[in-house]
């Protein structure tokens, strides 16, 4: 055995254990960034052996809560990619908005950048008051700065910059104020959002929604987790309801592609077929 496949092998029993142990399942995860990123945590915490880092995972949670930093990724950013928020403006808020209430999840919403955005288009479109956005992730840490809203202020160029190319209809400073030492963002603009954990690997559909938001998400799973996910998807959204995915994601190739059609191929904009 050549020092990949021992490494390999240690890192599906350390992944197994952790299934065993915390109940946090990444044993579908893409196989070439995990073994970067825990990589990383090795050395972060001086494991010279997968191994190592197993016990000491294993024997001290709070370790574990630090380790998770290094599981999921969480770089993330206001209107990311601003073409796809622009076409969900064109495209999906016209059809929403004929619904007399509509629910939308943004699934695996890291510290919260898509999400506020999200509903930064639902108020310039009118809709926000009748939408319920679910935003949910793994990462609790993340959660929590999803959920309080404030970002460093040295973001705001860009964030402002990302705004107005996705056709922001005013400047994105009215919607932040300085505090913190940073940008908080404007409290109406959570009333109607429900952060909450939840794993499109373990757990199961929790409401029926209109638009499901998963972006730079499923390029860290395998093609079965790909799968899940998407089915999660499927199940959760209306008939002709939307599905946004990153820029580096398709439907193509995968189980559920058929069930989908494509509504902005650029933008990885899908409506549900069937
Ligand atoms: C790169 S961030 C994407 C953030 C945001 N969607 C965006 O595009 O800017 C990936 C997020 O997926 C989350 N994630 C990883 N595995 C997950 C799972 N099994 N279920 C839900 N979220 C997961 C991570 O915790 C992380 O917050």
């Amino acid at each position: 055995m050549n020092e990949t496949e021992l490494f390999d092998l240690e890192l599906k029993l350390l992944l197994e254990a952790i299934y065993q142990r915390y109940h946090y399942d990444f044993r579908q995860y893409a196989l070439s960034s995990l073994r970067r990123r825990v990589r990383h945590a090795m050395s972060r915490f001086g494991c010279e052996h997968i191994s190592d880092l197993q016990r000491r995972l294993l024997h001290e949670p709070d370790l574990f809560a630090q380790a998770m930093q290094f599981f999921t990724v969480q770089v993330s950013e206001m209107f990311r990619d601003p073409d796809y928020f622009s076409v969900l403006r064109q495209h999906a808020l016209p059809v929403l908005g004929t619904y007399p209430s509509i629910k939308l999840w943004v699934a695996g919403c890291s510290t919260g950048e898509e999400v506020w955005s999200l509903a930064i288009l639902l108020h310039e479109e009118g809709l926000l008051d009748r939408s319920l956005i679910y935003a949910t992730d793994i990462n609790s840490d993340a959660l929590a700065m999803a959920e309080a809203g404030v970002f460093p202020i040295d973001r705001m160029a860009l964030f402002s910059q990302n705004y107005l190319k996705a056709g922001g209809k005013g400047s994105l400073s009215d919607y932040y104020s300085a505090a913190y030492n940073g940008a908080m963002f404007d409290r109406s603009l959570k009333r109607n959002i429900v952060f909450a954990d939840h794993s499109l690997a373990t757990d199961q559909v929790f409401s029926e929604v209109h638009l499901v938001s998963c972006r730079n998400v499923l390029i860290y799973f395998n093609r079965a987790l790909q799968d899940r996910a998407v089915g999660l998807f499927h199940e959760a959204l209306v008939y002709r309801g939307f599905l946004g995915l990153g820029s580096k994601e398709s439907l193509q190739f995968g189980a559920h592609a058929s069930a989908f059609e494509v509504c902005v191929r650029e933008q990885r904009l899908y409506r549900k077929a069937s």
